[in-house]
């Protein structure tokens, strides 16, 4: 069955992994077999014994880069202060979307060798570890720790099954954002950002002829980004949920429309040069070179933090074209994972994820907002206050995001990546479609 991801915040639809999984062999305990540590490797830091009364916590993530690591960082601060004597191994992988890090989260998990809790996003990517019963039932924790009244019902429906629930979420970011230099706009005579696709495009000529890119991009998977925006705006949010849950036909004439919109979208870019991550595609749109970035609110943590950036003096956001009003979620959440060599510590870990300080501490740096309901909204400015704003506001829709592990397992996650990598070798569009329709078969 198809999960239905409308409406997580007024819970009318069911949100959870429960249908999809039901039937799916799973842990739901943690025996002593569980709990042992596999062999020691040579070189492998967590598998260092625990000192006494102190211990250590391999926490995996990917964030490393500028905007990324601040807001681990500062949570990692608070936990230490919470638990001296912890050492924090702190294993993040570099490469946004973690494109590096889940390859070698896959090959830790398939070898029995796993970091003590890592990073995963609510939603069906989590869906294969619980399947594949990698990661520890948390239920009694949320129980004895009241944690199930503090966050919002559609959030944990998507992180649990049949009762049981496997992560933490720390954080909710937005995806469907474009981002741009008020000043840039000026210049060019631009009045604001566009609207809908059709005026991007027509933006885009005009820029086009000024001698500057329209649109500055990052890596295949930010492009898939991007990609899952202009669906979103082409076809409006039932009908980008549709093609998730097997309501929308991959074949119809409006997804091709949407698909040749994006392959005209990308034209506009810098697809050619572009290279390293998605830091560099925004410092583009800050030097002036390029006009707009399509890019998730962790472009806020970056250009407020690391960049000490002033919010709408410096650089403005708006809904990626054709979807005001529309929030494209995803969380990121760290789990327990069958095995973790410092299960005790890790608990206290994910203790800090689910704190108010602790959110309250991250999310600020990391341009997200919290997945706690109760926490201290005089934290949150500028960008962010109108971010948390949105979220809570029930006329908000909401909807799952593809490249952020939302709406997508990952199986469907890496055909629709090798789809894209064909469209944008020249591929067509019902080529796409049909690779899409089929991985989803495939995996319903
Ligand atoms: C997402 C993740 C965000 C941010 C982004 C860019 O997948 O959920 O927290 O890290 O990638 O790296």
């Amino acid at each position: 069955m198809r999960l239905d991801w409308t409406n997580l915040r007024t819970f009318a639809v069911t949100f959870g992994l429960g249908a999809f999984l039901a039937g799916c062999p799973s842990k739901t305990t943690t025996s002593e077999k569980d709990k042992a540590a596999p062999p020691d490797k040579p070189g492998d830091k967590a598998a260092t014994p625990d000192k006494a009364g102190g211990g250590q916590v391999e926490v995996f993530s990917w964030w490393t880069g500028p905007g990324e690591q601040e807001g681990l960082d500062a949570m990692i601060a608070d936990f230490k202060k919470k638990n001296p004597g912890v050492e924090v191994i702190n294993a993040a992988v570099s490469g946004g979307a973690g494109t590096n890090a889940k390859a070698i989260l896959a090959n830790r998990l398939q070898t029995g060798n796993p970091p003590d809790s890592y990073q995963r996003h609510a939603g069906l990517e989590l869906s294969d570890d619980i399947k594949a019963g990698k990661v520890e039932d948390l239920a009694a924790m949320y129980a004895s720790e009241g944690w199930k009244d503090k966050m919002p019902k559609g959030l944990l429906d998507a992180i649990t099954v049949d009762g049981k629930i496997y992560s933490v979420p720390v954080n909710i970011h937005r995806a469907n954002l474009i981002w741009f230099v008020p000043k840039t706009l000026q210049g060019l005579g631009i009045a604001g950002p566009p609207k809908d696709w059709k005026e991007f495009l027509a933006q885009a000529e005009t820029i086009k002829g000024k001698g500057k890119t329209p649109l500055a991009v990052g890596p295949q998977w930010t492009q898939k980004h991007l990609l899952e925006t202009v669906l979103l705006g082409e076809l409006g949010p039932d009908k980008y949920t549709g093609l998730w849950n097997g309501k929308t036909d991959w074949a119809s004439a409006e997804v091709t429309g949407a698909l040749d919109t994006f392959k005209k979208v990308l034209s506009f870019s810098d697809i050619r040069s572009a290279a390293a991550d998605w830091q560099p595609a925004a410092d583009r749109v800050l030097d002036g070179t390029a006009v707009y970035t399509v890019m998730g609110d962790w472009l806020d943590g970056y250009l407020k933090g690391a960049k000490k950036l002033a919010f709408k003096t410096d650089y403005d956001v708006a809904a990626s074209p054709g979807s005001a009003g529309i929030y494209d979620f995803l969380s990121d959440s760290f789990t327990l994972p069958v095995g973790a060599k410092h299960h005790d510590e890790a608990v206290k870990w994910l203790k800090e994820c689910a704190s108010t300080e602790g959110q309250d501490l991250f999310n600020p740096q990391k341009g997200s907002v919290p997945a706690r309901t109760d926490a201290d909204k005089s934290k949150y400015k500028d960008y962010l206050a109108s971010a948390l704003k949105d979220w809570q506001d029930p006329a908000t829709k909401i909807v799952g995001s593809l490249t952020h592990g939302v709406v997508a397992n990952n199986a469907v996650g890496a055909e629709v990546d090798t789809a894209l990598g064909l469209l944008l070798a020249g591929g067509d569009s019902k080529g796409f479609a049909d690779a899409v329709a089929k991985a989803l078969a495939a995996n319903k």
